[in-house]
């Protein structure tokens, strides 16, 4: 990074912490979410060019809520609060803070009052900007020395500031795009109060990265678990650059992976030149899997089979003293309720527990990166495309989509009537379209005619969702002709399967995954 400027973004529990977070990225300046009870003294030792409270469910207008601490705003760093942000330093200056007659949601107007550096370059049509309100509360009263710099209609401080001390509170949230020029809202902020200089760009975060990596691991060897999922495959590629042949990475054949997934990960790293070894596991996967027909226990049995032999092979090799992670920072946040900001392991993939059993120590150079970071670095890396673009594959594999119990048959099927699926949606431009889709095989027994015969067999369900972050998902509205030729190409090609169905269940109610 060319300066050490960041902002520091204090999470107070509104579900737009992380949308703050990248926002203030994508303006080209790092940024780092903390959650809002950690202490002055530890955001001093941080020494952030500036802070931004986020908003949250609560009210200031009960003394249980979560506060600003009066110390910070004190401690001469400039901050700007959104929403409840706003509010909780009004409160905590002495102003006043109530229930508002009328909840403000979505769409609102604002005009300018006060001159404010946070407007500079914004332009107000004919006198009104529009913004995206979310709030009971108000700030009724100002705390001594502020004033206002935008009301709207229902809401007479819909921001204030006391320039002096750098203390700026907006009642809307400039960070969601309904705001108009809320990006130059925040620039302002960014550059114009807190002076930062910019300092995340693609290439920035690499040079930075690649001599963090070299600085910590010098000599030594990292091992890497490499699924050819997107977020080990970059750190790949990143920790291939900055220590070359002192990266070993090992590739678990679980027997649950996509039909030539283990032909094409493993020519894809080897004509990279990247050390990559294969462990052909199918075999014990398989027989501890037989006869299991609980989800969960699946799921353990998978789990802990998985690290079993990674640790086997890990042993097989010499003097590695570092375990590589692809942790990304969705991950780092989510477990950061404390001030600790202990690593997750969201997979098996992320072989948990391992760094402390084998005495290794952990490297997880991608832990400050959201998941399009991932991919825009990956890019820059030159990650084969096909690995890029590649929609998430469970750890689990189709361990998760072969309800019922788990036995080589079905695998076979499944995985042939995936590519049937996977090919013909890449045949008609649709899989960069969709955010994931995959087959279920349901052993349940379904009557068909095969000529004349009556045959009870298997069904096979089509999956295909469209979403943003995998909490809530739509299910795709594919064309019929397409459901219907991928379906003929299905039970013709796969004999034992006589019925297609497609999934039209959205998330929620319904996983994305079977189970
Ligand atoms: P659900 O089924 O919970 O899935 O709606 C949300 C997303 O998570 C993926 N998924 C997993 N990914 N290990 C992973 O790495 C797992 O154990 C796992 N389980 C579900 C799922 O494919 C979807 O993208």
């Amino acid at each position: 990074m060319k300066s050490k400027d960041k902002i520091l973004i204090l999470d107070f529990g509104s579900q737009y912490t992380q949308l703050i977070a990248r926002r203030v990225r994508e303006i080209g300046v790092f940024s780092e979410v903390k959650p809002s009870s950690i202490s002055t003294e530890a955001i001093i030792k941080m020494n952030p060019s500036g802070i931004i409270l986020s908003g949250g469910p609560e009210t200031v207008t009960i003394s249980s809520s979560q506060k600003v601490h009066k110390s910070l705003l004190e401690a001469k760093i400039p901050i700007l609060g959104i929403c409840y942000g706003m509010q909780t330093i009004a409160n905590e200056l002495g102003g006043t803070v109530v229930k508002s007659d009328i909840r403000e949601f979505g769409h609102a107007e604002i005009s300018h009052i006060n001159q404010s550096i946070l407007f500079d370059n914004v332009s107000f049509d004919s006198d009104s900007l529009d913004v995206w309100m979310s709030h009971g509360d108000k700030v009724k009263v100002l705390p001594e020395d502020f004033e206002i710099i935008a009301s709207s209609k229902d809401c007479k401080v819909a921001g204030f500031q006391n320039s002096d001390s750098n203390i700026f509170g907006l009642q809307f949230h400039p960070e969601v795009t309904h705001t108009n020029q809320g990006e130059q809202i925040l620039s302002n902020f960014i550059f114009g109060v807190c002076s930062c200089s910019k300092n995340w760009s693609t290439s920035d975060i690499i040079n930075s990265m690649v001599s963090d990596v070299k600085n910590k691991v010098k000599n030594e060897k990292v091992l890497l678990g490499l699924s050819g999922g997107v977020d080990s495959s970059v750190v790949a590629m990143l920790l291939h650059k900055a220590i070359g042949n002192n990266l070993i990475c090992i590739f678990v054949d679980h027997g649950l992976l996509r039909l030539g997934e283990v032909d094409e990960v493993m020519s894809t790293f080897e004509a990279l030149e990247i050390d990559i070894r294969l462990v052909d596991a199918s075999e014990l996967f398989l027989s501890k899997l037989s006869r299991v027909t609980d989800p969960e226990k699946k799921r353990k049995i998978i789990g802990n089979t998985f690290i079993d032999v990674f640790e086997n092979e890990a042993k097989k090799i010499k003097d590695i003293d570092w375990l590589a992670q692809g942790t990304i920072y969705p991950d780092v946040i989510e477990s950061s309720s404390d001030d600790h900001n202990s690593s997750v392991i969201k997979s098996h993939h992320n072989v948990g527990g391992l760094p402390e059993r084998m005495n290794l120590k952990l490297l997880e150079p991608i832990r400050e990166l959201f998941k399009d970071e991932v991919r825009k670095i990956g890019a820059e890396l030159n990650t084969p495309k096909h690995i890029l673009q590649r929609h998430p594959f469970p750890g689990p594999g189709l361990g998760i989509r072969v309800m019922g119990e788990i036995n080589q048959e079905r695998i076979d099927i499944l995985q042939k009537a995936d590519k049937i699926f996977i090919d013909e949606l890449k045949a008609e431009k649709l899989y960069d379209s969709l955010s994931q889709a995959f087959v279920v095989y349901l052993p349940i027994k379904s009557v068909g005619v095969v000529g004349d015969e009556r045959r009870y067999e298997d069904v096979l369900a089509l999956r295909a969702v469209e979403t943003v972050d995998f909490m809530t998902a739509n299910w795709a509205h594919l064309p019929y002709d397409f459901i219907g030729k991928v379906s003929n190409r299905i039970v013709n090609e796969i004999p034992l399967i006589s019925r297609v169905v497609y999934d039209c269940t959205g998330k929620p109610p319904a996983t994305i995954e079977w189970e």
